[in-house]
């Protein structure tokens, strides 16, 4: 009965992270730096909202939107943090995590045939998602450009059929960012277009040396911007995300999200307003230790002759493997095989990906300098 399942649920593929996480779970004694998931656990007092929620019978169904003080708190975050102004009442939705706010968006805003820019290489979460709501995701290499996705790159490919562009920064894979400048760059260029900006600010709180903007401070009108709680506070099970967008907007993509989900969890909701009233700063000792983790690692990288962009944000890293010869599946297995290290492909991040591979460092220390010993053994044997 296969011939029956939808064409478009057909033609989408499995995550390529996923793919080689799994094939690299045969192994034995392999360092797996693949995962982009905190390696700390979450905030203790975090934890504890959400005992106590479960505790107090708060177990039902919430408002679709979250319940008012959560969405309260995060409007106070964006306007502490950013200077953004989302009214809680109707311009801010908890979502299922990060990824479900991203799929309603591209629900309510695609329609059959419509293009979706996207810096690339690029997190692979939003292509099939585009896919399944009837758009075109069209694919603008940043590589010669320390993977920055600027204006100058975006304005050729932009058409009538243009309905949305993706900000992922700070970037999954790269974790490189956008400055103020650039972003004032892109909101000038689209500024009263008929498209809209997904600003996927999931890593915002995760930005070492520089301050995270968001280009809603500039195209507020057309701009839905995208965070959450999984990487800024641990939190990747607990499945919170949060969308902020202007009521015109918003009310729309309550609809799809109502009908998908109803709510978010109500144990989860509460475990999130602990988190950004209480545990507002909580990201700062994780940032702290990941910038630690990021210098030692690009500089191992560095002395070991990989060309490598050093970014600014997530825990990511994406050093060339172009003088390697080898495809980015090929080394990536062979570094499980010889090395035992485990990176993703860069192939994984669409196809300017290729040539690359990603490291997470959202690892312990001691993992790290093991994996970097490994890959120098390798290297040197090669
Ligand atoms: C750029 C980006 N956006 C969204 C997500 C999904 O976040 P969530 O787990 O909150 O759904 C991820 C997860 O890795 C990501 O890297």
């Amino acid at each position: 009965m296969e011939h029956l399942v939808n064409s478009k649920v057909k033609n989408i593929e499995l995550s390529g992270i996923r793919k080689f996480f799994n094939l690299v779970a045969d192994y034995d004694d392999v360092i797996s730096l693949t995962i982009g998931q905190p390696d700390f656990a979450t905030p203790e007092h975090v934890k504890e909202a959400g005992t106590q929620s479960i505790k107090n019978d708060f177990t039902t169904y919430t408002h679709n939107a979250g319940f008012i003080e959560l969405r309260k708190a995060a409007s106070q975050y964006v306007e502490k943090k950013y200077n953004l102004t989302y009214s809680p009442e109707d311009e801010v939705i908890v979502t299922v995590g990060a990824s479900q706010a991203i799929d309603c968006t591209f629900r309510t805003l695609l329609e059959e045939g419509s293009e979706v820019i996207l810096p690339s290489p690029v997190y692979p979460g939003y292509e099939p998602l585009i896919k399944l709501a009837g758009g075109i995701p069209i694919y603008v290499d940043t590589t010669k450009n320390d993977f920055k996705l600027t204006a100058e790159l975006i304005e050729p490919h932009l058409n009538e059929n243009t309905r949305c562009i993706v900000l992922p920064y700070p970037s999954n894979p790269t974790g490189v960012t956008l400055d103020v400048a650039e972003l004032e760059d892109i909101a000038e260029l689209v500024r009263d277009k008929n498209l809209f900006i997904l600003s996927d600010e999931i890593y915002s709180e995760l930005v070492y040396t520089k301050t995270h903007h968001s280009i809603a401070s500039f195209l507020r009108n057309q701009t839905v911007v995208i965070n959450g709680l999984s990487k800024s506070h641990s939190m990747t099970g607990w499945r919170i995300g949060l969308l902020f967008a202007p009521k015109t907007v918003a009310k729309h993509i309550l609809k799809v999200h109502q009908y998908n989900v109803s709510c978010a969890t109500s144990i989860s909701q509460k475990a999130a307003l602990e988190a950004l009233t209480v545990g507002i700063d909580d990201a700062l000792e994780m940032k702290d230790a990941y910038k630690e983790r990021l210098d030692y690692v690009y500089k191992r990288l560095i002395d070991m002759g990989f060309e490598v962009v050093k970014p600014d944000g997530a825990f990511y890293l994406f050093p060339s493997i172009s003088k390697f010869n080898k495809s980015s599946f090929d080394f990536a297995l062979s570094l499980v095989q010889e090395a035992g290290v485990a990176l993703v492909p860069g192939s994984a991040f669409s196809t300017y990906g290729e040539g690359y591979v990603r490291l997470s460092y959202a690892y312990s220390m001691e993992k790290l300098v093991t994996a970097m010993d490994r890959i120098e053994q390798y290297l040197k044997s090669m």
